[in-house]
Protein backbone atom coordinates (compact mmCIF):
# COMPACT_ATOMS: atom_id res chain seq x y z
CA UNK A 1 0.00 0.00 0.00
CA UNK A 2 1.39 3.36 -1.09
CA UNK A 3 1.97 5.48 2.43
CA UNK A 4 -0.05 8.36 1.35
CA UNK A 5 -3.61 5.76 0.61
CA UNK A 6 -2.59 4.29 3.98
CA UNK A 7 -2.53 7.86 5.38
CA UNK A 8 -5.65 9.19 3.74
CA UNK A 9 -7.39 6.04 4.47
CA UNK A 10 -6.95 5.25 8.57
CA UNK A 11 -9.16 6.39 10.75
CA UNK A 12 -10.09 5.88 14.29
CA UNK A 13 -11.81 2.66 14.94
CA UNK A 14 -14.12 2.54 18.55
CA UNK A 15 -15.55 -0.98 17.08
CA UNK A 16 -13.65 -4.11 16.78
CA UNK A 17 -14.92 -7.40 15.30
CA UNK A 18 -13.83 -10.35 18.69
CA UNK A 19 -10.93 -11.77 15.97
CA UNK A 20 -7.36 -12.69 17.62
CA UNK A 21 -4.79 -11.00 15.62
CA UNK A 22 -2.23 -13.37 14.31
CA UNK A 23 1.15 -13.14 15.85
CA UNK A 24 3.27 -12.88 12.45
CA UNK A 25 1.03 -9.64 11.87
CA UNK A 26 1.10 -8.15 15.24
CA UNK A 27 4.92 -8.72 15.34
CA UNK A 28 5.20 -7.03 11.50
CA UNK A 29 2.97 -4.51 12.94
CA UNK A 30 4.99 -3.80 15.90
CA UNK A 31 8.16 -3.82 13.78
CA UNK A 32 7.43 -0.31 12.12
CA UNK A 33 7.02 1.70 15.43
CA UNK A 34 10.35 0.53 15.93
CA UNK A 35 12.19 1.32 13.09
CA UNK A 36 10.65 4.56 13.74
CA UNK A 37 13.48 7.28 13.98
CA UNK A 38 14.18 8.97 17.28
CA UNK A 39 16.13 11.77 18.93
CA UNK A 40 20.34 10.67 18.67
CA UNK A 41 18.91 7.27 17.72
CA UNK A 42 17.98 6.76 22.10
CA UNK A 43 15.06 5.18 21.09
CA UNK A 44 13.71 6.46 24.20
CA UNK A 45 10.81 4.75 24.98
CA UNK A 46 9.37 1.28 26.04
CA UNK A 47 5.76 -0.32 25.08
CA UNK A 48 3.29 -2.97 26.59
CA UNK A 49 1.31 -5.06 24.76
CA UNK A 50 -1.84 -6.57 26.34
CA UNK A 51 -3.82 -9.39 24.58
CA UNK A 52 -4.97 -11.48 27.71
CA UNK A 53 -8.93 -10.63 27.68
CA UNK A 54 -9.04 -10.38 31.26
CA UNK A 55 -6.55 -7.65 31.29
CA UNK A 56 -8.37 -5.87 28.53
CA UNK A 57 -11.58 -5.45 29.97
CA UNK A 58 -9.67 -4.17 33.95
CA UNK A 59 -8.55 -1.85 31.43
CA UNK A 60 -11.43 -0.18 30.72
CA UNK A 61 -12.20 1.39 33.82
CA UNK A 62 -8.83 2.54 33.67
CA UNK A 63 -9.70 4.44 30.43
CA UNK A 64 -12.60 6.47 31.43
CA UNK A 65 -14.50 3.20 30.89
CA UNK A 66 -14.38 3.81 27.00
CA UNK A 67 -15.71 0.22 26.23
CA UNK A 68 -14.09 -0.44 23.08
CA UNK A 69 -10.55 -0.64 25.52
CA UNK A 70 -12.43 -4.45 26.46
CA UNK A 71 -13.24 -5.22 22.76
CA UNK A 72 -10.14 -4.41 20.99
CA UNK A 73 -7.95 -7.39 20.01
CA UNK A 74 -4.25 -5.87 21.66
CA UNK A 75 -4.08 -2.92 23.68
CA UNK A 76 -0.46 -0.98 23.50
CA UNK A 77 0.43 1.38 26.09
CA UNK A 78 3.62 3.93 25.60
CA UNK A 79 5.59 4.16 28.56
CA UNK A 80 8.24 7.42 28.81
CA UNK A 81 11.60 7.21 29.65
CA UNK A 82 12.49 9.41 32.47
CA UNK A 83 15.18 12.07 31.61
CA UNK A 84 15.06 11.65 28.35
CA UNK A 85 13.79 15.19 26.60
CA UNK A 86 12.90 13.38 23.50
CA UNK A 87 11.16 10.98 25.03
CA UNK A 88 7.51 11.81 24.05
CA UNK A 89 8.30 12.77 20.40
CA UNK A 90 9.94 9.35 20.06
CA UNK A 91 7.01 7.99 21.18
CA UNK A 92 4.55 9.43 19.62
CA UNK A 93 6.50 8.98 16.43
CA UNK A 94 6.83 5.46 16.80
CA UNK A 95 2.87 4.82 17.81
CA UNK A 96 1.61 6.59 14.34
CA UNK A 97 4.11 3.84 12.79
CA UNK A 98 2.28 1.48 14.23
CA UNK A 99 -1.27 3.12 13.14
CA UNK A 100 -0.20 2.99 9.43
CA UNK A 101 1.34 -0.46 9.15
CA UNK A 102 -1.58 -1.65 10.81
CA UNK A 103 -3.87 -0.34 8.40
CA UNK A 104 -1.92 -1.75 5.64
CA UNK A 105 -2.73 -4.93 7.34
CA UNK A 106 -5.98 -4.24 7.69
CA UNK A 107 -6.15 -3.66 11.26
CA UNK A 108 -7.92 -0.36 13.07
CA UNK A 109 -5.90 1.86 15.82
CA UNK A 110 -7.70 4.41 18.20
CA UNK A 111 -5.47 6.42 19.98
CA UNK A 112 -6.05 6.27 23.86
CA UNK A 113 -5.36 9.78 25.29
CA UNK A 114 -8.03 9.73 28.20
CA UNK A 115 -7.50 7.25 30.81
CA UNK A 116 -5.56 7.31 34.63
CA UNK A 117 -2.11 7.23 35.08
CA UNK A 118 -1.98 5.69 37.74
CA UNK A 119 -4.28 3.03 37.41
CA UNK A 120 -3.15 1.97 34.29
CA UNK A 121 0.42 1.92 35.69
CA UNK A 122 -1.09 -0.57 38.70
CA UNK A 123 -2.81 -2.63 36.30
CA UNK A 124 0.52 -3.31 34.08
CA UNK A 125 2.70 -3.23 36.79
CA UNK A 126 4.15 0.03 35.60
CA UNK A 127 7.92 0.70 38.12
CA UNK A 128 7.32 4.09 39.93
CA UNK A 129 10.38 5.96 38.13
CA UNK A 130 8.29 5.17 34.49
CA UNK A 131 4.92 6.37 33.50
CA UNK A 132 2.12 5.53 30.62
CA UNK A 133 2.34 8.89 28.27
CA UNK A 134 -0.54 7.54 25.80
CA UNK A 135 -2.19 4.30 25.07
CA UNK A 136 -3.71 2.87 21.43
CA UNK A 137 -6.20 0.14 20.65
CA UNK A 138 -5.95 -2.09 18.05
CA UNK A 139 -7.27 -4.97 16.13
CA UNK A 140 -9.67 -6.26 13.32
CA UNK A 141 -12.77 -3.08 12.43
CA UNK A 142 -16.19 -3.19 12.62
CA UNK A 143 -17.23 0.02 11.64
CA UNK A 144 -16.31 2.17 8.10
CA UNK A 145 -16.24 5.54 9.49
CA UNK A 146 -15.82 8.74 7.35
CA UNK A 147 -13.02 10.76 7.18
CA UNK A 148 -13.45 13.21 9.90
CA UNK A 149 -12.45 16.93 9.21
CA UNK A 150 -9.25 18.84 9.56
CA UNK A 151 -8.34 22.48 9.53
CA UNK A 152 -7.27 23.77 6.05
CA UNK A 153 -3.91 24.35 5.08
CA UNK A 154 -5.07 28.04 5.36
CA UNK A 155 -5.16 27.41 8.94
CA UNK A 156 -2.23 25.82 9.86
CA UNK A 157 0.70 26.51 7.84
CA UNK A 158 2.64 29.51 7.49
CA UNK A 159 4.67 30.06 4.37
CA UNK A 160 8.61 30.92 5.50
CA UNK A 161 7.45 33.56 8.14
CA UNK A 162 4.87 33.11 11.26
CA UNK A 163 1.65 34.90 10.00
CA UNK A 164 2.77 34.82 6.22
CA UNK A 165 -0.12 32.71 6.13
CA UNK A 166 -0.49 30.80 2.37
CA UNK A 167 -2.85 34.03 1.20
CA UNK A 168 0.15 35.23 -0.60
CA UNK A 169 -0.51 32.66 -2.82
CA UNK A 170 -3.96 33.80 -4.09
CA UNK A 171 -5.30 30.66 -3.96
CA UNK A 172 -8.57 28.98 -2.95
CA UNK A 173 -8.53 25.85 -0.37
CA UNK A 174 -10.09 23.82 -2.93
CA UNK A 175 -6.94 24.35 -5.96
CA UNK A 176 -4.32 24.59 -2.83
CA UNK A 177 -1.91 21.31 -2.27
CA UNK A 178 1.84 22.78 -1.60
CA UNK A 179 5.21 24.08 -2.81
CA UNK A 180 8.41 21.83 -3.55
CA UNK A 181 11.20 23.31 -4.62
CA UNK A 182 10.08 26.67 -5.06
CA UNK A 183 7.28 25.66 -6.99
CA UNK A 184 3.83 26.13 -6.21
CA UNK A 185 1.65 22.98 -6.63
CA UNK A 186 -1.83 22.94 -7.34
CA UNK A 187 -4.49 20.48 -7.97
CA UNK A 188 -5.54 22.40 -11.90
C1 LIG B 1 -3.10 11.87 21.55
C2 LIG B 1 -4.46 11.38 21.15
C3 LIG B 1 -5.35 10.95 22.13
C4 LIG B 1 -6.60 10.44 21.77
N1 LIG B 1 -7.41 9.92 22.74
C5 LIG B 1 -8.58 9.34 22.39
C6 LIG B 1 -9.38 8.68 23.37
O1 LIG B 1 -9.04 8.59 24.56
N2 LIG B 1 -10.53 8.10 22.96
C7 LIG B 1 -10.95 8.13 21.65
O2 LIG B 1 -12.01 7.58 21.36
N3 LIG B 1 -10.20 8.74 20.69
C8 LIG B 1 -9.03 9.33 21.03
N4 LIG B 1 -8.23 9.90 20.07
C9 LIG B 1 -8.63 9.85 18.65
C10 LIG B 1 -9.07 11.20 18.08
O3 LIG B 1 -10.34 11.52 18.59
C11 LIG B 1 -9.10 11.11 16.53
O4 LIG B 1 -7.78 10.86 16.08
C12 LIG B 1 -9.61 12.39 15.89
O5 LIG B 1 -10.96 12.61 16.22
C13 LIG B 1 -9.50 12.33 14.36
O6 LIG B 1 -10.16 11.20 13.86
P1 LIG B 1 -9.39 10.14 12.94
O7 LIG B 1 -8.31 9.52 13.77
O8 LIG B 1 -10.44 9.10 12.56
O9 LIG B 1 -8.86 10.84 11.76
C14 LIG B 1 -7.00 10.43 20.40
C15 LIG B 1 -6.09 10.88 19.43
C16 LIG B 1 -4.85 11.32 19.78
C17 LIG B 1 -3.87 11.71 18.70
Amino acid sequence: MEVMTAIRGRRSIRKYRPREIPTEVLEEVLEAGRLAPSAGNRQAWELIIVTDKGTLGELVPACKNQQFVGECSAFLAAVEVPGQRWSMTDLTIMMDHLTLAAHEKGLGTCWIGAFDKDAIGKLLGVPPDRSVAVCMTLGYPDEDPSPRSRKSPQELYHWERYGSGNEVFGLPDACFVGVADGNLLSKA
